[in-house]
């Protein structure tokens, strides 16, 4: 039988407790214990990004971190980037608007990439973009838009 833990951590803004098993992934839990499904799984080796959410400010791959390690920890999925009205943040209209969501597998790690830049750096330009984007991958070619995106993102919450 596998060992299991009871954590605490602050999900999307609210404080939850619950039990983990010791080797289950953050991506794991929070897709099949939780039910947060906007975190995709994809290569689960750390190289495409698309399981990417915010712990603690950083912008983290959930499929290389053990769930237990996010214990006392704020984690921010891309179910928690909508506004408390339950609207699209403005990063999220962004996206739209730029036609960047393509076939949309990999744009909740892209937008959680974004915002997480954001936070860190309101003003970026466009390389600090490409680096902070450079560990998502998109299959469907769409990293202008989505550099575009950003990039509007930051001018209107600017302006
Ligand atoms: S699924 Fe985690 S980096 Fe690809
Ligand atoms: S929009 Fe990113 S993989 Fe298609």
């Amino acid at each position: 039988m596998s060992e299991s833990l009871i954590i605490e951590a602050t999900i999307n803004g609210f404080r939850r407790s619950f039990e983990v098993a010791v080797h289950h992934t953050l991506l794991d839990v929070l897709r099949d214990q939780l039910g947060l499904t906007g975190t995709k799984e994809c290569c689960v080796v750390g190289e495409c990004g698309a399981c990417s959410v915010i712990v603690d400010g950083r912008p983290m791959n959930s499929c290389l971190m053990l769930a237990v390690e996010v214990d006392g920890a704020e984690v921010t999925t891309v179910e928690g980037l909508a506004l408390g009205d339950g609207h699209l943040s403005p990063l999220q209209g962004a996206f739209l608007d730029a036609g960047a969501a393509q076939c949309g597998f990999c744009i909740p790690g892209q937008l959680i990439a974004a915002q997480a830049l954001l936070d860190r750096i309101p003003h970026p330009t466009i390389d600090e973009i490409h680096e902070a984007m450079a560990g998502n991958l998109c299959r469907c070619a769409g990293y202008e838009q989505i550099a575009k995106a950003v990039q509007a993102a930051a001018e209107a919450a600017n302006s």
